[in-house]
Protein backbone atom coordinates (compact mmCIF):
# COMPACT_ATOMS: atom_id res chain seq x y z
CA UNK A 1 0.00 0.00 0.00
CA UNK A 2 1.32 3.69 -0.93
CA UNK A 3 2.47 5.59 2.24
CA UNK A 4 0.47 8.68 2.86
CA UNK A 5 1.67 11.75 3.35
CA UNK A 6 -0.17 15.12 4.85
CA UNK A 7 1.63 18.50 3.74
CA UNK A 8 0.03 21.36 6.12
CA UNK A 9 0.81 25.25 6.01
CA UNK A 10 -1.77 28.33 6.90
CA UNK A 11 -1.89 28.64 3.24
CA UNK A 12 -0.94 28.00 0.11
CA UNK A 13 3.26 28.58 0.81
CA UNK A 14 3.35 24.73 1.67
CA UNK A 15 2.40 24.16 -1.83
CA UNK A 16 6.35 25.30 -2.50
CA UNK A 17 7.15 22.48 0.11
CA UNK A 18 4.99 19.72 -1.52
CA UNK A 19 6.46 19.70 -4.97
CA UNK A 20 9.72 19.10 -3.83
CA UNK A 21 7.92 16.05 -1.66
CA UNK A 22 6.14 14.63 -4.76
CA UNK A 23 9.30 15.12 -6.71
CA UNK A 24 11.29 12.87 -4.39
CA UNK A 25 8.60 10.48 -3.45
CA UNK A 26 6.32 10.30 -6.62
CA UNK A 27 4.31 7.11 -5.40
CA UNK A 28 2.97 8.69 -2.27
CA UNK A 29 -0.83 9.52 -1.56
CA UNK A 30 -1.06 12.73 -0.87
CA UNK A 31 -3.37 14.99 1.75
CA UNK A 32 -2.38 19.11 2.05
CA UNK A 33 -4.19 21.03 4.51
CA UNK A 34 -4.36 24.85 4.61
CA UNK A 35 -5.31 26.61 7.65
CA UNK A 36 -7.17 29.28 5.94
CA UNK A 37 -9.46 29.86 8.86
CA UNK A 38 -6.55 31.69 10.48
CA UNK A 39 -4.43 32.78 7.66
CA UNK A 40 -1.51 34.54 8.48
CA UNK A 41 0.10 32.75 11.02
CA UNK A 42 3.09 35.16 11.08
CA UNK A 43 0.77 38.26 13.41
CA UNK A 44 -0.87 35.23 15.43
CA UNK A 45 0.41 34.86 19.42
CA UNK A 46 2.62 31.27 20.01
CA UNK A 47 0.42 29.98 22.28
CA UNK A 48 -2.56 30.38 19.45
CA UNK A 49 -0.71 28.59 17.05
CA UNK A 50 0.85 25.95 19.27
CA UNK A 51 -2.97 24.96 20.31
CA UNK A 52 -4.46 25.10 17.35
CA UNK A 53 -1.93 22.99 14.90
CA UNK A 54 -1.68 20.55 17.55
CA UNK A 55 -5.67 20.04 17.16
CA UNK A 56 -5.46 20.31 13.75
CA UNK A 57 -3.11 17.58 13.31
CA UNK A 58 -4.33 15.50 16.08
CA UNK A 59 -7.64 15.38 14.37
CA UNK A 60 -6.75 14.61 10.69
CA UNK A 61 -4.40 12.00 11.86
CA UNK A 62 -7.21 9.96 13.61
CA UNK A 63 -9.32 10.32 10.68
CA UNK A 64 -7.51 10.17 7.77
CA UNK A 65 -4.41 7.53 8.68
CA UNK A 66 -1.86 8.92 7.44
CA UNK A 67 2.11 7.92 7.78
CA UNK A 68 3.58 11.51 7.64
CA UNK A 69 3.41 14.63 8.28
CA UNK A 70 5.33 17.87 6.93
CA UNK A 71 4.60 21.38 9.34
CA UNK A 72 5.34 22.91 5.69
CA UNK A 73 5.62 26.34 7.49
CA UNK A 74 8.23 28.02 9.37
CA UNK A 75 6.19 30.16 11.36
CA UNK A 76 4.64 27.56 13.04
CA UNK A 77 7.45 24.86 13.05
CA UNK A 78 9.48 26.90 15.21
CA UNK A 79 7.24 26.76 17.60
CA UNK A 80 5.26 23.04 17.47
CA UNK A 81 7.64 20.56 16.53
CA UNK A 82 8.09 19.48 20.16
CA UNK A 83 4.45 19.54 20.83
CA UNK A 84 3.65 17.15 17.80
CA UNK A 85 5.78 14.70 18.18
CA UNK A 86 4.92 13.83 21.75
CA UNK A 87 1.55 13.62 20.75
CA UNK A 88 1.77 12.29 17.75
CA UNK A 89 3.65 8.54 17.03
CA UNK A 90 4.16 8.99 13.29
CA UNK A 91 7.23 11.15 11.64
CA UNK A 92 7.01 15.29 11.79
CA UNK A 93 8.93 16.91 9.54
CA UNK A 94 9.64 21.37 10.45
CA UNK A 95 10.49 23.61 7.47
CA UNK A 96 12.56 25.99 9.20
CA UNK A 97 14.57 29.02 7.97
CA UNK A 98 17.90 27.39 5.92
CA UNK A 99 20.03 29.39 7.92
CA UNK A 100 22.93 26.86 7.74
CA UNK A 101 22.79 26.44 3.94
CA UNK A 102 23.13 30.03 2.86
CA UNK A 103 26.29 30.46 5.42
CA UNK A 104 27.70 27.84 3.33
CA UNK A 105 26.92 29.98 0.12
CA UNK A 106 27.15 33.59 1.19
CA UNK A 107 30.78 35.00 -0.21
CA UNK A 108 30.19 38.28 1.26
CA UNK A 109 29.34 37.16 4.50
CA UNK A 110 26.02 38.56 4.71
CA UNK A 111 22.89 36.21 4.62
CA UNK A 112 19.34 38.12 4.45
CA UNK A 113 17.00 36.07 6.32
CA UNK A 114 13.16 37.39 4.74
CA UNK A 115 10.44 35.47 6.88
CA UNK A 116 7.29 36.39 8.89
CA UNK A 117 7.55 39.06 11.90
CA UNK A 118 6.93 35.50 13.71
CA UNK A 119 9.63 33.79 12.39
CA UNK A 120 12.40 36.43 12.42
CA UNK A 121 11.66 36.95 16.46
CA UNK A 122 11.52 33.04 17.40
CA UNK A 123 14.15 32.04 19.92
CA UNK A 124 14.80 29.09 17.78
CA UNK A 125 15.62 31.32 14.78
CA UNK A 126 18.18 33.00 17.34
CA UNK A 127 19.21 30.23 18.01
CA UNK A 128 20.42 28.72 14.22
CA UNK A 129 21.93 32.18 13.77
CA UNK A 130 23.88 31.65 16.89
CA UNK A 131 24.90 28.23 16.09
CA UNK A 132 25.34 28.16 12.45
CA UNK A 133 26.14 31.89 11.57
CA UNK A 134 28.48 33.45 14.10
CA UNK A 135 30.62 34.27 11.27
CA UNK A 136 28.82 36.30 9.23
CA UNK A 137 26.68 39.15 9.36
CA UNK A 138 22.45 38.17 9.28
CA UNK A 139 20.38 41.04 8.10
CA UNK A 140 16.61 40.39 9.01
CA UNK A 141 13.46 41.27 7.61
CA UNK A 142 10.10 40.39 9.56
CA UNK A 143 7.83 41.17 6.50
CA UNK A 144 3.68 40.50 7.39
CA UNK A 145 3.14 40.97 4.01
CA UNK A 146 4.57 39.02 1.47
CA UNK A 147 2.76 36.22 2.18
CA UNK A 148 -0.10 38.25 1.28
CA UNK A 149 1.18 38.89 -1.67
CA UNK A 150 1.96 35.51 -2.14
CA UNK A 151 -1.41 34.33 -2.04
CA UNK A 152 -2.95 37.24 -4.32
CA UNK A 153 -0.60 35.87 -7.25
CA UNK A 154 -1.01 32.23 -6.22
CA UNK A 155 -5.04 32.94 -6.98
CA UNK A 156 -4.30 34.65 -10.38
CA UNK A 157 -5.58 38.36 -8.61
CA UNK A 158 -3.21 41.54 -9.59
CA UNK A 159 -0.20 42.58 -7.53
CA UNK A 160 2.57 44.79 -8.33
CA UNK A 161 6.10 44.07 -8.25
CA UNK A 162 6.24 47.78 -6.20
CA UNK A 163 4.38 46.51 -3.17
CA UNK A 164 7.02 43.22 -2.74
CA UNK A 165 9.72 45.99 -3.19
CA UNK A 166 8.13 48.20 -0.20
CA UNK A 167 8.56 44.95 2.20
CA UNK A 168 12.54 44.99 1.10
CA UNK A 169 12.82 48.52 1.28
CA UNK A 170 15.47 48.27 4.31
CA UNK A 171 18.07 46.06 1.60
CA UNK A 172 16.75 47.93 -1.08
CA UNK A 173 18.20 51.11 0.47
CA UNK A 174 21.76 49.89 1.47
CA UNK A 175 24.33 49.95 -1.35
CA UNK A 176 25.16 46.86 -3.12
CA UNK A 177 28.19 45.95 -1.14
CA UNK A 178 26.49 46.28 2.17
CA UNK A 179 23.25 43.62 0.82
CA UNK A 180 23.34 40.26 1.11
CA UNK A 181 24.94 38.03 -1.62
CA UNK A 182 22.72 34.92 -0.14
CA UNK A 183 18.99 35.97 0.99
CA UNK A 184 16.95 32.86 2.97
CA UNK A 185 13.26 32.34 1.95
CA UNK A 186 12.45 31.70 5.68
CA UNK A 187 8.31 31.82 4.91
CA UNK A 188 7.11 28.63 2.65
CA UNK A 189 5.17 31.78 0.47
CA UNK A 190 8.11 33.15 -0.54
CA UNK A 191 9.31 30.85 -3.49
CA UNK A 192 6.31 31.47 -5.06
CA UNK A 193 7.41 34.74 -5.53
CA UNK A 194 10.93 33.75 -6.37
CA UNK A 195 11.04 35.50 -10.01
CA UNK A 196 10.41 38.76 -8.45
CA UNK A 197 12.64 38.55 -5.84
CA UNK A 198 15.46 37.84 -7.94
CA UNK A 199 14.74 40.88 -9.88
CA UNK A 200 14.90 42.82 -7.12
CA UNK A 201 18.17 41.43 -6.30
CA UNK A 202 19.83 40.14 -9.45
CA UNK A 203 22.90 38.94 -7.62
CA UNK A 204 21.79 37.62 -5.00
CA UNK A 205 21.33 33.46 -4.44
CA UNK A 206 18.22 32.60 -2.95
CA UNK A 207 17.78 29.77 -0.53
CA UNK A 208 15.21 27.74 0.62
CA UNK A 209 14.77 24.42 2.69
CA UNK A 210 12.26 22.99 -0.33
CA UNK A 211 14.69 20.18 -1.52
CA UNK A 212 16.00 19.29 1.43
CA UNK A 213 12.53 18.21 3.18
CA UNK A 214 11.79 15.99 0.15
CA UNK A 215 14.81 14.51 0.32
CA UNK A 216 14.19 14.07 3.86
CA UNK A 217 10.56 12.75 3.90
CA UNK A 218 12.18 9.90 0.82
CA UNK A 219 14.35 8.89 3.82
CA UNK A 220 12.25 8.86 6.62
CA UNK A 221 9.30 7.14 4.04
CA UNK A 222 12.04 4.72 3.16
CA UNK A 223 12.60 3.62 6.64
CA UNK A 224 9.59 3.84 8.48
CA UNK A 225 6.84 1.09 8.19
CA UNK A 226 3.80 1.63 7.00
CA UNK A 227 1.06 2.34 9.19
CA UNK A 228 -1.81 -0.15 10.31
CA UNK A 229 -4.43 0.64 7.68
CA UNK A 230 -8.26 0.06 7.92
CA UNK A 231 -10.66 0.57 5.43
CA UNK A 232 -8.95 2.64 2.88
CA UNK A 233 -10.41 1.89 -0.36
CA UNK A 234 -9.02 5.41 -2.61
CA UNK A 235 -5.67 6.45 -3.12
CA UNK A 236 -6.61 9.56 -4.21
CA UNK A 237 -5.30 12.61 -2.90
CA UNK A 238 -7.15 15.43 -1.05
CA UNK A 239 -6.51 18.88 -0.43
CA UNK A 240 -8.21 20.38 2.49
CA UNK A 241 -9.02 24.47 3.89
CA UNK A 242 -10.23 25.12 7.20
CA UNK A 243 -12.98 27.52 6.09
CA UNK A 244 -14.65 27.06 2.83
CA UNK A 245 -16.60 30.40 3.30
CA UNK A 246 -13.39 32.39 3.59
CA UNK A 247 -11.76 30.40 0.21
CA UNK A 248 -11.23 31.80 -3.01
CA UNK A 249 -12.26 30.21 -5.52
CA UNK A 250 -9.25 31.28 -7.79
CA UNK A 251 -7.38 28.74 -5.61
CA UNK A 252 -9.07 25.96 -7.15
CA UNK A 253 -7.09 26.16 -10.55
CA UNK A 254 -3.83 26.20 -8.24
CA UNK A 255 -4.44 22.97 -6.66
CA UNK A 256 -5.96 21.26 -9.98
CA UNK A 257 -2.21 22.03 -11.37
CA UNK A 258 -0.89 20.28 -8.29
CA UNK A 259 -2.80 17.20 -8.28
CA UNK A 260 -5.69 18.02 -6.33
CA UNK A 261 -9.01 18.13 -7.70
CA UNK A 262 -11.09 19.83 -5.29
CA UNK A 263 -10.58 21.42 -1.98
CA UNK A 264 -12.72 20.05 1.01
CA UNK A 265 -13.09 21.93 4.18
CA UNK A 266 -12.04 19.93 7.47
CA UNK A 267 -13.67 20.87 10.91
CA UNK A 268 -11.83 19.94 13.85
N1 LIG B 1 3.96 29.92 5.08
C1 LIG B 1 4.18 30.32 6.42
C2 LIG B 1 5.66 30.20 6.80
O1 LIG B 1 6.39 29.44 6.21
C3 LIG B 1 3.65 31.61 6.96
C4 LIG B 1 2.63 32.45 6.32
C5 LIG B 1 1.70 33.09 7.34
O2 LIG B 1 2.03 34.17 7.88
O3 LIG B 1 0.69 32.47 7.62
O4 LIG B 1 6.11 30.83 7.70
Amino acid sequence: MKKRVLVFDSGVGGLSVYSEVKKHNPDIVSFYMFDNQLFPYGNKSEAEIINRVNKLMTSFVKRYQVDLIVIACNTASTIVLDDLRSNLSIPIVGVVPAIKPAVKITKNKIVGLLATPATVARKYTHGLIEDFAKDVKVLSIGTPNLASIAEKKMSGKDFSINEIAQELKPWLDLSINEQPDTIVLGCTHFPHLRTEIQNLFPNATLVDSGNAIGIRVNNLLKDSKSIEKTDIDTEQNEAFCTSLVKLDSNLENTFKKNGFDEILEFKI
